[in-house]
């Protein structure tokens, strides 16, 4: 396995080399989340083919609550307000957000999208009125889902892996692993780990303050890997507790994102400007 890839993610404090504006050329990019809707805030600071890679995960588009019960005994260490999107408006919503990144994205980029089985058919006709080339259809398959009686388990995600151009969309191929490694079970290491099933398990933080639908690092990791290279531009519209913007900024990326509920953006806000991994919780 390739150094860097396991580190210790407790307390991991960030490289806090240049946190703030950064100029590449002419061009103002910068290292910087914004407290507004996405769609709106891609219009006014974004310029058209300005991102490499775009990671997100859109409002699940269910009622979904995060009850503070549900993840945590300690109830105040979870942050609370996530803002959801009604079915009914959930396709025109995808329509609206998914044009505005098509707008920024660079004909060399990638577009990950992670979503439940709820409303994947809307993600999927969007991807399709817009021509975006659908190049994966990922499953992340994570160690927890709620128990059920009358239903099986749900305890995975759909992640499209989508590009705006085909012929110039760029591919680390051996990022993670090199061409010869064998995997420990016999076999390709890089062929293993380029399998559309990722087994990555969730990240439990006890005693730090948490959102509940955060995405592992681990996750992300692997995506930047593969998909971008040190000092791109990775956007995330859509940041909730910021892992995308975080990872990326541990991984020597720069970042840009969105989030409209004010606690969970201060919340990213803060990880990013004191470089940590995780805030403690105030008792
Ligand atoms: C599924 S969560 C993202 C979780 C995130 N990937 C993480 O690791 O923490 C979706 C987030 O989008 C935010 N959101 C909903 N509508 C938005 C909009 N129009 N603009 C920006 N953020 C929005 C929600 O408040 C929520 O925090």
């Amino acid at each position: 396995m390739k150094s860097g890839l396991v580190y210790c993610l407790k307390n991991f404090h960030l490289r806090r080399k240049n946190p703030i504006m950064q100029a590449k050329g002419n061009a103002p990019f910068f290292n910087e989340i914004f407290n507004e809707d996405c769609i709106a805030g891609m219009q006014a600071h974004l310029p058209d083919g300005s991102v490499d890679l775009v990671i997100t995960d859109p409002p699940f588009g269910i009622e979904f609550q995060a009850k503070k019960a549900n993840y945590n005994r300690k109830g105040s260490r979870v942050l609370e307000g996530y803002n959801e999107i009604k079915g009914t408006d959930y396709l025109d919503f995808t329509r609206q957000w998914l044009t505005q990144v098509k707008r920024v994205l660079k004909p060399s980029g990638s577009l990950y999208i992670f979503s439940g089985w709820n409303y994947l058919k809307e993600l999927l006709i969007v991807l399709d009125e817009l021509d975006l080339h659908l190049v994966n259809h990922l499953i992340w398959k994570y160690q927890f889902g709620l128990v059920t009686k009358r239903k099986y388990v749900t305890s995975h995600y759909h992640v499209l892996f989508c590009s705006l151009d085909e012929k110039q969309r760029r591919f680390f191929p051996y990022a993670r692993f090199d061409k010869d490694e064998k995997h420990p079970d016999g076999g390709s290491a890089h062929y293993k780990d380029k399998e559309d099933v990722w087994i990555i398990p969730r990240e439990y933080w006890n005693g730090d303050v948490k959102t509940p639908t955060k995405l592992p690092a681990e996750l992300i990791r692997k995506i930047l890997a593969y998909s971008s290279q040190p000092g791109d531009l990775v956007l995330d519209p859509f940041l909730g507790s910021g892992q995308v913007a975080v990872v990326s900024h541990l991984e020597g990326r720069r970042y840009a994102g969105f989030e409209i509920v004010p606690e969970y953006f201060k919340f990213a806000k803060k990880r990013l400007d004191t470089g940590s991994y995780r805030l403690k919780a105030e008792e």
